[in-house]
């Protein structure tokens, strides 16, 4: 095409998604550009909602905010007595976005180091031309013969409630200038709880408003309960099953009135956090004009191979729904260039990790017992505390346990339940055995190390033969 850049593969959207099969393309030795519109104080940052607003900020937050409540709180128990933490706020946000920097810039290393070439701003899908398709980004066009759209998930707004002022979604939420004394949160899900948690940890009183009957109703219903109870324990407050009516502000705050049962009620707030779910982004990607077809919901619509309607236009990750989780994004990036290059690539859906970073942790894969019944399978169950633990009681902190469901007939491992200190890192002992179908026995006569927290794991898989050493 004159006058027009050609490569073997472009990438529209550089998040967990899109970078992850620009650089898996240009490893199998296409001639791959990425593009991508992100800005993070007026400048270009790659790694898309993940790296910037979402996965990597937020467990910044997360972090400091814990060791701060530690201070405070917890290293007392430890015979460490300190006079109170003092919060620098500035400072706290200042190295999360250092830590944003450096991933991000991380991800311009890795295009550099793999040929892949970055281009800045919105990328539009204009044309088919010579069996190439032509992707305007600003005044540029390029082309390539392959697409790949990975333009991720913006937040849902409220109606009732529209960002501004005030009202914040994510992003907003990682960057309040001062603790809020009363934040207000619409949403008990996984932002609602890991952001809520961050603000309650520096001194704000956290009040999370949720629609439906029950918390985190995709867990285990005792993982939820456990979580629940320890949340509550905290100081975080949540009210179920209310009906938001009304949400207006003025310079001071908010004010909520909502439904909960036969009472209506006006909470005021300094801010308010809606995370009500994310919504697919195909704004500015001239989806319409070139006629790539969405679902119902605005979701690309693909087929099992990440083909849209349109030929040689694929589409990866929060855009095309499902568990929108950048570890899944990025595994469809891998499979996605694999599958251009003719090779099988291929995601086990069926064992994708949920990770809640509160504390305790709440961490899953996998079915759970009832989910199992539901699919008309007979299951055995193992379950082991943390209070059991060694490590776990000198760590001070034993809180939760872990629960293995198992096939009654086969032994196969169907689903693994943690909420507890760092089930984040043990939920990859349980995908691993999981991704090879492994059985509880499997895992029972592993030997794990002593004295460390993975040996509720084994304890929990021991648990299905009801053969438990330590209790
Ligand atoms: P995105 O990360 O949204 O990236 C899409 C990119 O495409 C963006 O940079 C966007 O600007 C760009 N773009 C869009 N349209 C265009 C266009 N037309 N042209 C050019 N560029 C375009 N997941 C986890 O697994 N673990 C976590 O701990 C976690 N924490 C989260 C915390 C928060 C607060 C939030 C909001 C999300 C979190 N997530 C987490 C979810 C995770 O961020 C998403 O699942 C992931 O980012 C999806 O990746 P993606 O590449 O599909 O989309
Ligand atoms: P979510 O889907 O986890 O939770 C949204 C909650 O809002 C639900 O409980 C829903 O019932 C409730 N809700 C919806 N409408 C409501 C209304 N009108 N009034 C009151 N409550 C209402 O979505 P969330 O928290 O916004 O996060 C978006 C996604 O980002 C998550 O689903 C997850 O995929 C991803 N994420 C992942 C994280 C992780 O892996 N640790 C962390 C944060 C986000």
């Amino acid at each position: 095409i004159p006058g027009v850049d050609v490569f073997d593969v472009i990438v529209i959207g550089g998040g967990p998604a899109g970078y992850v099969a620009a650089i898996r393309a240009a490893q199998l030795g296409f001639k791959t550009a990425c593009v991508d519109a992100f800005e993070r104080g007026g400048k270009a940052s790659l790694g898309g909602t993940c790296l910037n607003v979402g996965c990597i900020p937020s467990k910044a937050m997360l972090d400091s905010s814990e060791r701060f409540e530690m201070v405070n709180h917890e290293l007392s128990e430890h015979g460490i007595l300190v006079d109170s933490a003092k919060l620098d706020l500035a400072k706290m946000l200042a190295r999360k976005e250092a830590v944003v920097d450096k991933m991000s810039g991380g991800v311009t290393y890795l295009f550099k180091k793999n040929k892949v070439t970055s281009l800045h701003g919105l990328g539009r899908l204009v044309r088919q031309d010579q069996g190439g398709w032509v992707v305007a980004v600003g005044d540029q066009e390029v082309a390539a013969k392959h697409v790949i759209v990975a333009t991720g998930s913006s937040p849902r707004e409220l109606p009732l409630a529209p960002f501004g002022g005030h009202v914040v979604d994510n992003a907003g939420a990682l960057a309040f200038e001062q603790v809020p004394d009363r934040l207000g949160v619409i949403g008990a899900g996984v932002i609602g709880v890991e952001l809520g948690s961050v603000w309650r940890r520096l001194g704000a009183d956290v009040t999370v408003l949720e629609a439906l009957p029950g918390f985190l109703m995709t867990a285990d219903p005792a993982v939820s309960r456990e979580a629940l109870k320890q949340f509550q324990k905290q100081g975080l407050k949540f009210s179920f099953g209310v009906k938001i009516q009304e949400v207006t502000q003025d310079v001071a705050g908010v004010k909520v009135t909502y439904q909960d049962g036969d009472k209506t009620v006006t909470a005021e707030f300094d801010k308010l956090v809606v995370a009500i779910g994310r919504v697919p982004h195909t704004k500015g990607l001239g989806a319409q004009e070139v006629g790539l077809e969405l679902d119902e919901r605005g979701f690309v619509k693909t087929d099992a191979h990440y083909r849209t309607n349109l030929p040689n236009v694929y589409a990866i990750g929060d855009v095309i729904g499902g568990a929108m989780l950048a570890h899944k994004a990025e595994e469809e990036g891998v499979a996605v260039a694999e599958m251009i290059a003719g090779q099988a690539g291929h995601v086990n859906y069926e064992v994708i990790p949920w990770v809640i970073y509160t504390s305790p942790e709440i961490a899953w894969a996998g079915l759970t017992e009832g989910q199992a019944k539901e699919r008309g399978l007979d299951v055995r169950v193992g379950q082991f505390p943390f209070s059991a633990n060694g490590r776990a009681a000198g760590h001070g902190d034993t809180r939760g346990f872990v629960k293995v469901v198992a096939d009654a007939k086969t032994d196969r491992i169907l689903g693994v339940h943690m909420v507890g200190p760092n089930v984040s890192e043990l939920i990859g002992e349980a995908v691993t055995v999981m991704e090879f179908a492994g059985s509880s026995e499997d895992l029972a006569r592993t030997v794990h190390a002593h004295p460390t927290l993975s040996e509720v794991v084994k304890e929990a898989a021991l648990g299905v033969e009801k053969r438990t050493i330590h209790m």
